[in-house]
């Protein structure tokens, strides 16, 4: 079956008040934690998102009872030694995380496991994973390396922790890491250039398991089993709110109200950089909600000015670069966006692709190895646009489009159902004009 189109209209406001679904990355944890612990834990606003749904099923094949009840998941957790040969293939999808944290979970038990992906998931580097690992003493076998039908299999053996410096700020690599850590001899550390989200890290801490964390180090040591609460509430996710934060922000005379967001600070670095650029955004309700921060954010529309966006908050922003380089195109001035070349091995090559399609708009940009210079303040002309396959990407262009000079059609756009399936929907109830084809 062939992937939808959409028309986007450019808008004349947006108003509303709306909540964005479940955080992807602690959804993803959640599942995960919960099948690890022991008893049943019930998740509210766990993101129903196919990466997440890939996850689940996982699980399932790995023994693990997950069903919805009501509006809540309910995981019956196996316990750290419960988990069973899976009879199938692990299909991880279109989502790393998935694949990254299901192969330091699997690195650790007693059975070989198989694991594939979608084309674009097999196309994305593992080894940064798969390496620390096998230092560990998991054994891996790789078929069809650099196809998109590559295979991993993977079997766990007497593991020992290891002290890990790793070249990239990555919270799926050190998140495989420390749950391996939870099997292996002696302590886990990971080192990493700069801090990445910490969700793996809140979420051991929340379930008992012993940590220490220093600057941008972090280590475990084994645990004999992990209790959850039963029941477990996740935060609106941040990066599904920043496309409707720079939306509210670009179209004139709008009022966006988004509640119940995720605010942990390693993730709200494009709040920062949209507030730097002029951006008014006010953050109310404060709260605490999973092990995180949380809370509303009303967005209404202003002028915004280029920034240079570069260095450390580069982890705590890495994927709102495709809607704040929408944004940066709005701007008066040239934004200059580096030390991001991580973005070149996400769902797409995102610095690849988003000078494409904002060049095919008529903006000027250039396409760096680490990132991207767009100079803002030119209109955005009608063009052929496609998704790449990457959702991040399709809901950029829908954002671009409420500010075009004509309706936009961006092609390809079913990615988005793999972390924010009611995107459009959200989009529509704001007052936009969304067609699908
Ligand atoms: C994620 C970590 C980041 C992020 C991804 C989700 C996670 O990836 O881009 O969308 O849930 O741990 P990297 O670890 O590759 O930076």
């Amino acid at each position: 079956m062939s992937s939808r189109s959409v028309t986007v209209s450019p808008a004349s406001s947006l108003r509303g008040t709306l909540q964005v679904p479940g955080d992807k990355s602690i959804s993803h944890r959640a599942v995960i934690f919960a099948s690890l612990a022991e008893g049943t834990t019930r998740i509210s606003n766990l993101l129903e998102g196919e990466d997440v749904l890939c996850t689940i099923d996982c699980f399932r094949a790995l023994g693990v009872p997950i069903e919805k009840k009501g509006s809540q998941w309910e995981v019956r957790g196996v316990g750290l030694k419960g988990l069973q040969a899976p009879s199938r293939i692990l299909d991880c999808g279109n989502s790393g995380t998935t694949m990254r944290l299901l192969l330091g979970v699997l690195a650790a038990q007693p059975f070989e496991s198989l694991l594939t992906g979608d084309a674009s998931l097999n196309r994305r580097p593992m080894k940064r994973v798969t390496d620390p690992l096998t230092q560990m003493g998991a054994r891996f076998r790789i078929e069809d390396e650099g196809t998109p039908h590559r295979r991993i299999y993977v079997k766990g053996g007497a593991l020992q922790g290891i002290d890990y410096g790793s070249p990239v700020a990555s919270a799926q690599v050190k998140s495989a890491l420390l749950l391996t850590g939870l099997w292996a001899k002696g302590r886990t550390q990971v080192r990493e250039p700069s801090l990445s989200r910490d969700h793996t890290e809140r979420m051991m801490d929340a379930f008992g398991i012993p940590l220490q964390r220093k600057g941008t180090a972090v280590s475990v040591s084994p645990v004999e089993k992990l209790t959850l609460p039963s029941e477990f509430k996740v935060p609106g996710d941040f990066s599904s709110a920043a496309f409707f934060m720079v939306a509210g922000t670009l179209v004139p005379r709008s009022q966006i109200t988004i509640e119940e967001v995720g605010l942990n600070p390693t993730r709200t670095g494009a709040l920062e950089i949209l507030k730097n650029m002029g951006a008014s955004i006010e953050v109310g309700d404060l709260g605490r909600m999973g092990g995180e921060e949380m809370g509303s954010l009303v967005v209404s529309s202003a002028p915004l000015v280029a920034a240079r966006v570069e260095g450390e908050i580069i982890p705590r922003l890495i994927d709102e670069i495709p809607i704040l380089a929408v944004a940066a195109a709005r701007a008066q001035g040239r934004t200059v966006i580096r030390d991001a070349a991580e973005l070149r091995v996400k769902e797409s090559d995102r610095i690849r692709v988003l000078a494409d399609l904002l060049s095919r708009m008529g903006i000027p940009v250039l396409e760096r190895p680490d990132g991207l210079e767009v100079e803002g303040g030119h209109p955005f002309h009608s063009a052929d646009l496609e998704s790449f396959g990457d959702h991040r990407m399709a809901m950029s262009m829908a954002v671009a489009a409420l500010v075009a000079e004509d309706p936009l059609r961006i092609r390809d756009v079913d990615c988005v159902n793999t972390s924010f399936p009611s995107f459009w929907g959200l989009l529509s109830q704001l007052g936009a004009s969304v067609r699908s084809e």
